[in-house]
């Protein structure tokens, strides 16, 4: 039977740090809100756009797995923040790979792009339709966030992880999956002028207004991720307690730990980075997953949990199988383009080009007015 081993893996981080007291300095909120009710400390705000995060978790990936751009057939990236919606991200970074003619597609399902794209990327690789893929999820959230509404601005961060799947006879990657979506719910988590049915309208495009039930997306993500762990986990026939490492979407910690209890593995085996980078929506399991290996934390063999959840409202849980190799084959020399501005000031640059007021009534979609 042929798996999809995940071979390749690398992240790319935009450098500029945004601190809770830089948003505290914008906001009318403070370190201690921010930190008691979600766990983040910082987060990353990108100077280049969406493509290029993209591509250098791409090229780092594929220098990890030992492969060149020219041998790969199958590029998925996952994103709901996209430099332009046609032409596509994903031949955006065929070309800058020189993966020419290999297909490209994007998914959107919001935070859980990355994982819907490892799945249909593995399915590919395992049916014999692609011999390999790379598979990205990134996120430039910054240029659409609304910097007027605490109840979101705080959350979320830019960044981009990559990995590569192989065709492989051994038991590695995705064993198992769960995939969903809470269709009924998806007003609770809409942003507004992000989309065709703004068009024409009047709004300037990346002006946003985020309708964002915070409590009830809470609810449904603990309730989506903990259900499909348990789902995935029953594919598999295996427990709870042969699981070495949760990498799950953070998007806020008591989340976490919510869904941690009701799957019954223990904080010690979930790992964190919503500390340092925030929620990057689809960039947030594969750069925990990196920064997971960089740390040690995934041993030859180990058993992987990956919940997420995101708009939609999209959830699912995968079950991987790492593989014997825990560290990247080469290092690749390629890096972002070099950043001496503070994230303030990249954010201040973004709003002054937002001349129009935010304003409830401000944006009218289509359809609607
Ligand atoms: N600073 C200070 N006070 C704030 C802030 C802030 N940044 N934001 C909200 N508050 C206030 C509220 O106004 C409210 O004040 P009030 O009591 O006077 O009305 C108070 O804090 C409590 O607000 P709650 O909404 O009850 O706070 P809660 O504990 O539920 O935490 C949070 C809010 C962090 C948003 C939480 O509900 C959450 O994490 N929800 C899930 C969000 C999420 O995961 N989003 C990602 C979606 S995925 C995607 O695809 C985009």
């Amino acid at each position: 039977m042929t798996y999809a081993a995940i071979t390749g893996w690398g992240k790319c981080l935009p450098p500029a740090v945004l601190s809770n007291r830089d948003l505290a300095s914008i906001l009318d909120t403070s370190d201690e809100w921010i930190v008691s009710r979600t766990g983040i400390h910082e987060r990353r705000i990108s100077h280049v756009g969406l493509e290029e995060l993209g591509y250098v978790a791409a090229a780092r990936a594929l220098a990890a797995a030992g492969l060149t751009g020219s041998a790969v057939e199958l590029i998925v990236f996952g994103t709901c923040s996209h430099d332009d919606q046609v032409p596509n991200m994903a031949s955006g970074i065929q070309r800058r790979i020189g993966a020419q003619p290999a297909a490209a597609y994007d998914i959107n399902t919001a935070c859980t792009s990355f994982l819907y794209g490892l799945s249909t990327a593995t399915a590919l690789i395992r049916t014999g339709v692609v011999r390999n893929a790379l598979v990205i999820g990134a996120e430039l959230i910054s240029p659409f966030m609304d910097w007027a509404d605490r109840d979101v601005a705080v959350l979320f961060g830019d960044g981009a992880a990559a990995v590569v799947l192989e065709a492989s006879e051994r038991t590695e990657g995705v064993l198992a999956q769960k995939l969903g979506c809470y269709g009924d719910a998806r007003e609770i988590l809409r942003v507004q002028g992000m989309g065709g049915r703004y068009a024409n309208r009047g709004v300037l495009y990346g002006v946003t207004r985020w309708q964002f039930e915070g409590q009830e997306i809470f609810r449904r993500a603990v309730q989506g991720m903990s259900s499909a762990c348990d789902a995935a986990l029953a594919q598999s026939n295996l427990k709870a307690d042969a699981v070495d490492l949760v990498v799950p979407h953070q998007a806020n910690l008591r989340i976490i730990e919510a869904v941690a209890r009701r799957t019954h593995v223990p904080m010690e085996k979930v790992f964190l980075t919503i500390q340092r980078y925030g929620n990057m929506s689809s960039a947030t399991v594969p750069v925990a997953l990196c920064d997971a290996l960089e740390e040690g934390r995934v041993h030859p063999g180990a058993l992987l949990l990956m919940p997420s959840f995101g708009g939609g409202l999209s959830f699912c849980a995968h079950v991987v199988r790492w593989g014997s190799r825990t560290t990247a084959l080469h290092t690749s020399a390629v890096e972002l383009p070099p950043n001496d501005r503070p994230a303030l000031e990249i954010l201040r640059d973004c709003l002054a080009r937002k001349t129009r007021p935010i304003a409830t009534g401000a944006i009218t979609p289509f359809g609607d007015a």
